[in-house]
C-alpha cells in the first residue's frame, strides 16, 4: 500500500475512554454535570392597556403583549407547568415625559398582579419590572432634566413610589431594571417602611448597555432615541460587575442578575464565584430574536439550539434564567 507510516506502526488501544459515557442516552443523562429546572425558570411577560386581544411582536415571533385576560390564562399555564413565576412589563395607554403611569395603582401593570395573583396563589411567583422605560414618552429608564439627562435622585423617588405601588397590587417579587445609582436602598428602605418586609428584591444588578435588547423596543412600544450609555454599563468591562453586584448586596438585594446572558457568560461565572445569594441570568428578545429567526430560515434545529442555549447559561453558573422560552422549555422536558 501507499500509507505513509512506517510497516511496523500498530495502533496502542486508548486505555481511557472518556466515549463510554457517552455511548447511549440513558448514560449520558446519569453522568450530565448540568440539569435545567424548570422550577428555576422565569417567563417574561408583557401586559397591554387598551388591547382587545393580545398583539403579536413582530420581531420576537411567538410572544405577544397580552391583554387582561390573556394574561392570566398565560400565567395559568406556566404555574401548571411548574415554572418559577412570570416577570411582567407593564405598556400604558398613554405615556409621558414623567412616566407617571407607573405609579397609578389602578394601572396596567398593578392590575395584572392581582388578577394574576388571584388565580394562580402560591403556585406561581408573580414578579414586576420596576423601571420607567415603558412608561415614558422619551423611552428613558428615569425622568430627564431640562438638558435631556436623566435625573438619578428625582427617578429613584419613583421606583421607590412605583415598588411600593407593585407590592401592594400583590407582587412577591420585584426586579428594579432601570440602573440608577442607589435604586436598591430606596426601594428596600420604601417597601419596608410600608410593611412588605417580605416582597424579595431581585436587582438587576449587572446590566450592560447592549444591542441585544432591540425586539425589547417593539415589545414596550418604546420611542428611545438614542441609547442607555449613561447609566447602563459598558460591554468591555467585568471587574466593574463586581462592584455594581457588590453595591445591590449592601443595599438589600436578595437576588441578583447579569443580563443579557449569552454574551456575557464569563460575568454570570465569574458573579457566581462571588456572591452566596442566587445568580440569576436574563436570556434576553435579541437572543430569543437570533435563534427564532435563524430557526424560521432552516438554519438552525430551533428546539437543540434552545435546550442548548438553557444549559449554557446554566453551566456558566446561573441559578435562575429568565427566558421567553420557559413555559415551552417546561412543557418540552415535563
Ligand atoms: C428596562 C428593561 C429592558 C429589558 C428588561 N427591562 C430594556 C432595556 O434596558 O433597554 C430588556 C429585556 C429584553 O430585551 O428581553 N425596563
Amino acid at each position: 500500500t501507499d500509507s505513509p507510516l512506517p510497516d511496523d506502526f500498530t495502533v496502542q488501544p486508548p486505555v481511557v475512554r472518556p466515549r463510554r459515557l457517552r455511548a447511549n442516552r440513558a448514560i449520558r443523562r446519569m453522568v450530565a454535570e448540568t440539569l435545567v429546572d424548570p422550577g428555576r425558570l422565569i417567563l417574561p411577560v408583557f401586559v397591554a392597556g387598551g388591547l382587545t386581544e393580545p398583539r403579536p411582536i413582530s420581531s420576537m415571533p411567538g410572544v405577544v403583549q397580552h391583554t387582561l385576560d390573556s394574561v392570566v390564562a398565560e400565567a395559568r399555564r406556566c404555574a401548571e407547568a411548574g415554572l418559577a413565576g412570570v416577570m411582567l412589563f407593564g405598556v400604558p395607554e398613554h405615556k409621558d415625559a414623567a412616566g407617571s403611569g407607573a405609579l397609578d395603582p389602578t394601572g396596567i401593570l398593578p392590575r395584572a398582579v392581582r388578577a394574576i395573583k388571584q388565580a394562580v396563589g402560591e403556585d406561581l411567583l408573580v414578579m414586576t419590572d420596576v423601571c420607567l422605560d415603558e412608561f415614558t414618552d422619551h423611552g428613558h429608564c428615569g425622568v430627564l432634566r431640562t438638558d435631556g439627562t436623566v435625573d438619578n435622585d428625582a427617578t429613584l423617588a419613583a421606583y421607590a413610589e412605583m415598588a411600593v405601588v407593585h407590592a401592594e397590587a400583590g407582587a412577591d417579587v420585584v426586579g428594579p431594571s432601570g440602573m440608577m445609582d442607589g435604586q436598591v436602598a430606596v426601594i428596600r428602605q420604601a417597601l419596608d417602611a410600608t410593611g412588605h418586609t417580605d416582597t424579595v428584591i431581585m436587582a438587576y444588578s449587572a446590566k450592560y448597555a447592549s444591542a441585544f435588547y432591540g425586539p425589547f423596543r417593539e415589545a414596550v412600544g418604546s420611542s428611545l432615541q438614542g441609547d442607555r450609555k449613561t447609566y447602563q454599563q459598558d460591554p468591555a468591562n467585568v471587574a466593574e460587575s463586581f462592584g455594581e453586584v457588590e453595591l445591590d448586596l449592601q443595599q438589600g438585594a436578595d437576588i441578583v442578575m447579569v443580563k443579557p446572558a449569552l454574551a456575557y457568560l464569563d460575568v454570570i461565572a465569574k458573579v457566581r464565584e462571588r456572591v452566596d445569594v442566587p445568580v440569576a441570568a436574563y436570556n434576553i428578545s435579541g437572543e430569543y430574536a437570533m435563534v427564532e429567526a435563524a430557526a424560521a430560515n432552516g438554519w438552525l434545529d430551533r428546539e437543540r439550539t434552545i435546550d442548548e442555549t438553557l444549559l449554557s447559561i446554566t453551566r456558566a453558573g446561573a441559578t435562575i434564567i429568565l427566558t421567553y422560552w420557559a413555559l415551552e422549555y417546561a412543557r418540552r422536558h415535563r
